[in-house]
């Protein structure tokens, strides 16, 4: 057994994770006096909600007509109806909420004349139910709502007295021999010292897993930590096969260039110069829906329309829009053309490409961010004592495809449900558990043996090839051929995790070792993902299975359920939850309505 000295913490609550929903999760359970701790493995401004450019949704009607009605429509069809109903509601009902309250707490909207926050146009968002034109839904802090809401969330947490564990890696879950979690175990980056967080709830808001793939819009730190930690304590991961490619990542760097782009008037273009998606949307056009606009570009390319010396990507045209509205409205995306692509938007499209952005999939909780441990007794079972939110989570409010700035929204509303939860859950007089020493020190030998990992293969080697791997197999079309030998790949590049080489064997700031920590979190998120995508035989959302062209509601409208042992995954699948809050009489959503139909824009 691997002995290393640690310091024990004491909290109601400890929050993995400073993103959006982490922050906003650890701002609620303070507010309301709970001892709470936020540990995070980068400084909290730093975390990737940071790069969230085109803003967060909420029916606040400011620039015309909306309800939470049309957005609930929109989530649902936006979701290919894999999304659970009660979650959705819960999402919408509460988005404006959610949003003045961040207005309240200081976040630095843009502004109409009128002095009310500004909202933008954004893929999929409609008026009368998918009928009506788009609507401006979007609330926006110029292209940089991320990093408002952000800085804002962090300030809060800091006045009501969130205490941030800065730079802290979390390495593994104490989980109790019944199954509740009892708190976290983790490495202190900077000076190589071991703690053990014990609590009566742990909530993991610690992003998602862009990085198991080549090309993404994510940042480097986006290694799907909590998938990995709630996989190794025996728990499931869902709908992991549904990964969102971003239309307009800058081609050969992936940097983002936000959808509000094309809310603000912006349009693709292919090399014969034409407008394509009027072809593929005639309704919505550039602004259908991610997953769609995506496939479009792809099969523009494919056919030989791409532009550039290879034919391989596309272009996202500003220039026909005024100068002071790029200035006022997109300014970030305009310097990250500049840097990125050589590009001055005022004069020249940028080249752009579908690039990795989001994971539908993650830890499965109900709305209130409580994880589920589904059985074949009891679907929505939950863990006691932990919780998930944000891109980690999956609630599931966005099923198969996520619609653009639905995620800022599901980080607020969420975030703060989990605390509202936790405020009635969480008996700040009762003492802390008593922890199980086993689950603490088999976190610390699997820490100890990646340490000392002698073996043949390099961590940037195996992850390079894992990256290649997924975003060759499991790609925005995929095929049964292109899933089978991913499948087959990932088995052998998962087996070489236990030949790992670790070349330095210090605690403080190395890298090597996080890196590795972080592939030990990846690979589980990467092999549920490949797993769950060979076994779907439809296309759905986000999973565009060429073989399968067609969805399949009579068996497919279930949630993929993944335990991941080592290299192996065993799928299993839940019910999609079909039922609202509220039923039409109580002002409900009609359910006709939002009945499953063909999806097309
Ligand atoms: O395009 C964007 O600004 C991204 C927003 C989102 O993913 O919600």
């Amino acid at each position: 057994m691997a002995a290393y000295e640690y310091e024990t913490h004491d909290y109601d609550v400890v929050v993995v994770g400073a993103g959006g929903a982490g922050l906003r999760a650890t701002l609620g359970m303070a507010e309301q006096g709970l001892r709470t701790a936020c540990v995070t493995k980068v400084f909290p401004t730093r975390s990737h909600t940071v790069a969230a450019q085109g803003g967060i949704a909420a029916s606040l009607s400011n620039m015309g007509p909306d309800n939470w009605q049309w957005h609930m429509y929109d989530t649902i069809k936006g979701s290919d109806w894999l999304g659970d109903m009660d979650a959705m509601e819960y999402l919408v009902r509460h988005a404006p909420k959610a949003v003045y309250e961040l207005e309240h707490y200081g976040v630095p909207f843009s502004r109409t004349e009128e002095g009310k926050i500004y909202q933008r146009p954004f893929g999929g968002h409609t008026t009368e139910f998918g009928e009506g034109p788009a609507v401006q839904r979007t609330c926006a802090a110029a292209d940089r709502t991320g990093h408002a809401i952000l800085h804002t969330l962090y300030g809060q947490s800091l006045k009501n007295n969130a205490e941030f564990y800065i730079e802290y890696f979390a390495i593994d879950l104490i989980m109790s021999e019944d199954g509740q979690c009892q708190g976290v175990v983790c490495w202190k980056l900077d000076d190589g010292t071991m703690h053990v967080f014990n609590a009566k709830t742990v909530v993991l808001a610690t992003g998602g897993y862009g990085r198991a793939f080549f090309s993404a819009t994510s940042a480097h730190t986006c290694t799907g930590d909590g998938g990995g930690m709630v996989a190794r304590a025996g728990l499931a991961l869902q709908d992991m096969e549904f990964v969102q490619f971003h239309p307009t990542g800058i081609y050969g760097s992936g940097c983002l260039i936000t959808e509000g782009a094309r809310g603000e008037g912006g349009y693709l273009s292919n090399s014969e110069g034409e407008r394509f998606m009027e072809r593929y949307a005639p309704q919505y056009k550039d602004l259908a829906p991610r997953d769609y606009v995506s496939r479009s570009m792809t099969m523009e390319i494919r056919e030989g329309r791409g532009v550039g010396p290879d034919g391989d990507h596309l272009h996202l045209n500003l220039a026909h829009l005024p100068a002071e509205a790029l200035h006022e409205r997109l300014p970030g995306i305009s310097e990250s053309a500049r840097v990125f692509a050589g590009v001055d938007v005022t004069k020249e499209p940028i080249p752009v490409l579908p690039t990795v952005h989001y994971n539908m999939g993650g830890i499965p909780t109900n709305y209130w961010g409580e994880v589920l441990n589904p059985t074949k007794d009891d679907s929505n079972a939950v863990v006691p004592g932990l919780m998930a939110v944000g891109e980690a989570g999956c609630a599931s409010v966005h099923g198969a495809n996520r619609l653009g700035s639905n995620s800022l929204i599901d980080l607020v509303v969420f975030g703060r449900a989990a605390a509202i939860r936790a405020g009635k859950v969480v008996d700040p007089e009762a003492p802390n558990p008593v922890l199980n020493q086993s689950s603490i020190d088999a976190a610390f030998d699997r820490f100890d043996g990646l340490r000392n990992a002698n073996g043949g293969v390099a961590t940037a080697e195996l992850r390079l090839e894992m990256q290649k791997t997924m975003q060759a197999d499991a790609a925005v079309f995929r095929t049964t051929k292109s899933l089978a030998d991913g499948t087959e790949k990932m088995d052998g590049i998962a087996a070489k995790l236990d030949d790992l080489k670790v070349t330095d064997r210090s605690l403080i700031w190395n890298s090597d070792l996080m890196e590795t920590l972080e592939l030990t979190n990846l690979m589980p998120n990467a092999l549920a993902t490949i797993a769950g995508a060979a076994a779907r035989t439809e296309s759905r959302g986000a999973h565009a299975h060429e073989d399968h062209s067609e969805r399949d509601d009579e068996n497919w409208r279930v949630h993929t359920i993944s335990h991941i042992t080592g290299k192996q995954v065993d799928l299993s699948y839940r019910p999609v939850i079909t039922d609202p809050l509220t039923t039409e009489n109580e002002g409900g959503i009609n359910l006709e309505r939002v009945a499953p139909k063909a999806r097309t824009f």
